[in-house]
């Protein structure tokens, strides 16, 4: 199974339009050390030739053009992509606004849970991807599903979805409930495990999760891969840089750092390979001299960039 990263960086991208906090200011410039990412997604492939996009994010023309695996075989059809399908681990517009890219009447197919499709269903503008057209298909959780194109052919990637402590899309929050949960595992948030249906090796893409529980812990503890959610290295990170209000909490993001954060939380496990994704443009380790960086790269983890692969 071949797995690339086309977006590591979280939403808003690296550097955001109009963030001029120093890591954007230092990338915008060109400064070695610190690389410009597209926003968070995903593909994988089973055969080389069919491809499957876990999420589909606002940069999703720009990823396809710097990916030659995701374009038209020169010899193909006039209207023809390698991209079968598209997995959504949740509503967010980084993960949703490229399917408005992919219209063009192309048979793919939509998977997600109940929740985040009942979203598309609600924002008539997705319509573009006609549904008669493009099937919108249930991820049952806590089982495989083999993921099939929109003619229902499979292309040999399994999935099983697993609901991580997260929340709904930011559109969607109430401004009311001052008990409103951020990190409840209610199926807004998804991480998925995926495999070729032949191997036993599976990578983990969870690009969203607020926290680490028991049982996120007993599914990943044997991982060969996990792809992890890098939003922020502290959880104040934001504040402290003063480009904004929110907590990592707040968002429905775990830290890096800290006695809570993923690396202390996933320590202890043996797993293959540990790359984060994700990533916020105030982190620290995305510039590639800073002492977090340092840390972060001791801990065994790798930091994910656009173009990065994995081969399993
Ligand atoms: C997130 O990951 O928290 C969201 O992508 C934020 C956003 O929608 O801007
Ligand atoms: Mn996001």
């Amino acid at each position: 199974m071949r797995l690339k990263i086309i977006g590591s960086a979280a939403g808003g991208g690296f550097p955001q339009w109009n963030c001029n906090y120093r890591l954007s200011r230092e990338a915008r410039a060109g400064t070695p050390g610190i690389q410009p990412r597209t926003q968070s997604s995903l593909a994988a492939s089973a055969d080389g030739n069919g491809w499957v996009l876990f999420n589909a994010s606002p940069d999703i023309r720009q990823q396809i053009a710097q990916t030659p695996e995701l374009q038209p075989a020169a010899d193909g059809p006039l209207r023809s992509t390698p991209i079968r399908a598209v997995v959504l681990t949740n509503a967010d517009v980084d993960h949703v606004a490229g399917l408005l890219s992919l219209r063009e009447r192309q048979p793919i197919a939509i998977y997600s849970t109940t929740e985040v499709l009942r979203v598309l269903e609600a924002n008539s503008i997705f319509n573009v991807l006609d549904p008669s057209i493009v099937s919108r298909r249930v991820l049952p959780p806590d089982q495989e599903t083999a993921i099939c194109d929109g003619e229902g052919r499979e292309t040999g990637i399994v999935v099983e979805s697993f609901a991580v402590p997260g929340k709904v899309a930011l559109y969607l929050e109430g401004t009311s409930d001052p008990q409103a949960d951020f990190s409840s595992d209610k199926g807004d948030t998804i991480g998925v495990r995926i495999a070729n249906g032949q191997d036993k090796d599976a990578a983990f893409y969870i690009p969203g999760c607020a926290r680490i529980d028991a049982g996120l812990r007993m599914r990943l503890a044997h991982a060969a891969c996990v792809l992890f959610d890098g939003t922020l290295y502290t959880n104040d990170e934001m504040i402290s840089a003063g480009v904004g209000q929110k907590t990592g909490a707040r968002m429905g993001h775990i830290s890096m750092a800290g006695e809570n954060g993923a690396i202390a939380g996933l320590a202890d496990l043996a797993i293959g390979r540990r790359v984060f994704v994700h990533i916020n443009n105030t982190n620290p380790v995305l510039d590639e001299n800073s002492s977090e960086r340092a840390a972060v790269t001791a801990a065994g983890w790798e930091i994910g960039r656009d173009g990065m692969e994995i081969e399993l």
